[in-house]
């Protein structure tokens, strides 16, 4: 059996913290092979910096997905060249620094190859996610394979896991920040979850500051987002293939009672 741990978008120190409280239990309960996790918002809300991923690469984070938010801090650009385990947007623009995905080996000759790849509904403008899912599967001989699939709209991320029914392992789908409950498996043995979640502050909107939020909403008057501190949960999932190639998909969602 092998076993993915997959966590959603991980906001700001609140974030980081659930991470550092939480992935100790899960790790030894689930004993995963892979454990990945999405980092766009991991510092202070946008994009990544150097301390930030160590900090969770430290915690028992292998490989790292990403989203429209990855490039928002400077540094990503140099920290996704050195660093081949975090990922930016499968279909960004070729010249774009870093790559979209990465296959970690595995004893046996088994790998695990994760995909970062981002939507086109209510998104910057980026490759088309269906053609690039296409031309990166017509290269490769792959053994299990994550796509996280980050995207606003639930359509866009079911029509691609479809669509790629039976050529991929699990579809797993990120951005909106709230979990979603419908993961199944799909007829050719896909497993797929529209939304992981995040892993951030629960009293929040969508892991910022709710007071911000509403200010904003109600005065349509731009303001500085800031990350939510408080109580907690971290959302994600955990993909298992079996000896037979048979994978399943189960939600996880853990809240904290109190502040971290
Ligand atoms: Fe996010
Ligand atoms: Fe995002």
């Amino acid at each position: 059996m092998i076993r993915i741990l997959f966590i959603g978008d991980i906001i700001g120190r609140a974030g980081r913290k659930a991470v550092q409280k939480e992935l100790p239990r899960l790790l030894a309960e689930r004993k995963p092979d892979v454990v990945v996790a999405n980092c766009e918002n991991l510092a202070h809300g946008f994009g990544i910096t150097g301390d930030t991923i160590e900090e969770m690469t430290t915690s028992g984070i292998h490989c790292f997905t990403s989203g429209n938010h990855i490039f928002d801090k400077k540094e990503a650009r140099t920290l996704l060249e050195d660093r081949p385990y975090v990922l930016r947007p499968m279909n960004y623009p070729p010249e774009v620094p870093g790559n979209g995905s990465i296959t970690i080996p595995l004893p046996e000759g088994r790998s695990v190859t994760v995909v970062s790849m981002l939507g086109r509904a209510f998104m910057p403008p980026v490759d088309c996610p269906f053609r690039t899912m296409d031309r990166f599967l017509e290269k490769r001989d792959t053994d299990i394979m994550l796509v996280d699939f980050h995207g606003e709209a639930t359509a866009e991320k079911a029509a691609f896991a479809f669509e790629f029914d039976g050529k991929v392992t699990a579809v797993v789908g990120t951005h909106t920040h709230v979990q979603t409950a419908d993961e199944r498996t799909l007829p050719r043995g896909t497993v797929f979850l529209t939304d992981a979640g995040m892993t951030g502050a629960m009293d929040s909107v969508i892991g910022v500051e709710k007071e911000t939020a509403i200010r904003r909403m109600r005065t349509g008057i731009k303001e500085h987002l800031t990350p939510a501190r408080g109580r907690y949960w971290v959302c994600g999932c955990e993909v298992t293939v079996d000896g037979n190639g048979h994978a399943a998909i189960e939600r996880i969602m853990i809240k904290s009672k109190e502040g971290e």
